[in-house]
């Protein structure tokens, strides 16, 4: 049943920020998966011991390259294949199955907040032993490996049944079908005080969690509706659908709209929130209120002891570099560690491991605790639940009292989109060899502090990374400059807003940012370079 392929290498499967990820029609060329596949197999050993995790967001693709997968692992020797149900497992499930079980990693195939169906995108995320995607020496190996790829292992069995629970031989390769939902339900119950939010939901409190039609819709209806009462209806778009019903399941003002018209309307619930595609990022919402997720992180830090699995003290805490500062001045309080990492959840999971913190956030809606190795979308959404059922406070009370204890990060992020990559890569290159020369110039109001590319050295593995430009000025404000790591296709220039205010907390973000926008612009000279004069999404 097992046979060798000839194979042609594809040169465009490197990883990104996170995994592999592409057109889906990029991805449904012929040999693509299998190439890719056979790449990460190559670079593991003893395949004969390893059980592996597999499942996705159930996207476009996501049965036709399951099969794929689990026909390559047995081809390949690989010893069992833990795989979710109908092929479903959200990226915080599947985290948690790898630490619980001890597996020796897993593949989850998703593209996360990006959209789906055949004109979307596909993705393959590998996670290693400890439940986080593998650092990026493995990936740079798994590459080389994808350029010179001659042949592939598969085995020519019929198409697995995903639709029953239980375990299975299959082409001398055992799988077993697991419930998705159950693990991730059980570790929720372990962190939070379900007893204390369903109370406040038998005492009327109102929430809408918009799932967005993709894979949080079922963990979302078990835990806030069958578990904590919250009323029937209040988990939206909550059956997955291969193209996510034409939404695009990225939970943020801009993509996540009816959510935030809703909570912005007369009708608002009491609390709202929203989900991606695999069910890593979250968006907060309280009734006409929004919090950004870098005061979510800060709050959530800031608040730890209302939890009953932290409330013996936590470790401490790390950002992206491209996240505000606000997170920073919260572990100065308490007095805890505090790091900055490269953007993408891999950079936390040395130090998670390493027990140097124990919170971690990005401004790109991604929050999560060292309980799993990836970020997770409903735990940052129960973490609000149960802080606003411990203290009995609204979402604006709660973060308006944190700007008023420690000052506020005004932050917004501009995008420019589709911007040709060789552009892109030029406008970066000459932005940084500019940097120095900015160091004590004057902008205004504005005098630059430090100019300088970000460079990140794991305390852990001793590796650098650089990773975007920032300008820091002296009254706590910062631009900083990414290219994004994420897209599919041409460059998207990310510029990252932050005006930082100790006593003037209430005023209007868009404005307060507005004087460092036109910084921003000018010294990167992106509207001559790009022919863009304004950011294609503003979030
Ligand atoms: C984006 C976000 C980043 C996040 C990643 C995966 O990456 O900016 O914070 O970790 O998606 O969800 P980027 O496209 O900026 O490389
Ligand atoms: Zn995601």
């Amino acid at each position: 049943m097992i046979t060798t392929v000839k194979t042609h290498p594809y040169t465009d499967q490197k990883m990104g920020t996170a995994g592999l990820r592409r057109k889906s029609k990029v991805v449904m060329q012929e040999n693509y998966i299998e190439n890719f596949m056979q790449s990460i197999f190559n670079v593991i050993s003893n395949l004969q011991d390893k059980v592996f995790l597999l499942g996705g967001d159930g996207r476009f693709y996501n049965d036709i390259a399951i099969q794929k997968i689990i026909k390559m692992a047995a081809a390949n020797g690989v010893k069992k294949l833990i795989i979710g149900q109908n092929g479903f497992i959200s990226t915080p499930a599947g985290s948690n199955i790898i630490l619980q079980n001890k597996l020796n990693g897993g593949f989850i195939l998703s593209a996360s907040h990006n959209p789906g169906g055949i004109n979307g995108d596909f993705g393959i995320k590998y996670s290693n032993e400890t439940g986080g995607q593998i650092p990026a020496q493995l990936s740079d190996k798994i590459y080389q490996q994808t350029i010179s790829i001659s042949e592939y292992k598969i085995c020519l069995g019929p198409d697995v049944d995903l639709s029953q629970l239980g375990t299975q031989e299959y082409c001398g390769m055992s799988i077993e079908v697991i419930d998705p939902v159950k693990d991730y339900v059980e570790l929720m119950q372990k962190i939070f005080d379900f007893a204390a939010i369903k109370k406040m939901f038998a005492n009327g409190f109102t929430m809408r969690f918009d799932a967005m039609n993709a894979v949080t819709g079922p963990y979302a209806v078990a835990i806030f509706e069958d578990l904590l009462g919250a009323a029937k209806g209040s988990v939206v778009n909550a059956v997955p659908k291969p193209d996510f019903g034409g939404l695009h399941p990225d939970p943020n003002l801009v993509y996540a709209k009816d959510l935030v018209d809703f909570m912005f309307s007369d009708q608002a619930t009491d609390f709202g929130a929203a989900n991606d595609g695999d069910g890593d990022r979250n968006m907060i919402l309280g009734k006409s209120f929004f919090v950004t997720p870098n005061d979510s992180l800060a709050i959530l830090t800031d608040n730890f002891n209302l939890i009953p699995y932290y409330k013996d003290g936590i470790y401490g805490v790390a950002k992206s570099a491209a996240t505000s500062t606000a997170v920073a001045r919260v572990a100065k309080a308490h007095n805890i560690g505090y790091y900055e990492v490269p953007t993408g959840w891999k950079y936390f999971v040395n130090l998670m491991d390493s027990k140097r913190i124990t919170f971690c956030g990005e401004e790109s809606f991604g929050t999560g605790s060292s309980h799993i190795r990836e970020k997770d979308g409903i735990w940052a959404v129960l973490f609000w639940l149960n802080i606003l059922a411990a203290t009995g406070k609204t979402v604006e009370e709660i973060t308006v009292e944190h700007w008023k204890k420690y000052g506020r990060s005004y932050y917004i992020r501009f995008d420019f989109e589709g911007v040709d990559t060789a552009v892109a890569d030029k406008l970066m290159a000459d932005l940084e060899s500019k940097l120095p020369s900015l160091s004590g110039k004057t902008f205004g109001d504005f005098i630059v502090s430090d100019a300088a590319p970000f460079i990140y050295h794991d305390p852990v593995d001793g590796s650098s990374t650089k990773n975007g430009l920032i300008i820091r000025f002296t009254d706590g404000s910062r631009i900083v400059y990414r290219l994004s790591g994420t897209g599919s296709s041409g460059a998207t220039i990310r510029v990252y807003l932050e005006r930082f205010c100790a006593k003037d907390i209430l005023q209007n973000p868009l404005d307060m940012v507005s004087p460092l926008a036109h910084i921003a612009l000018d010294v990167a000279e992106i509207p001559e370079r790009t022919g863009k004069h304004q950011a294609d999404v503003v979030t």
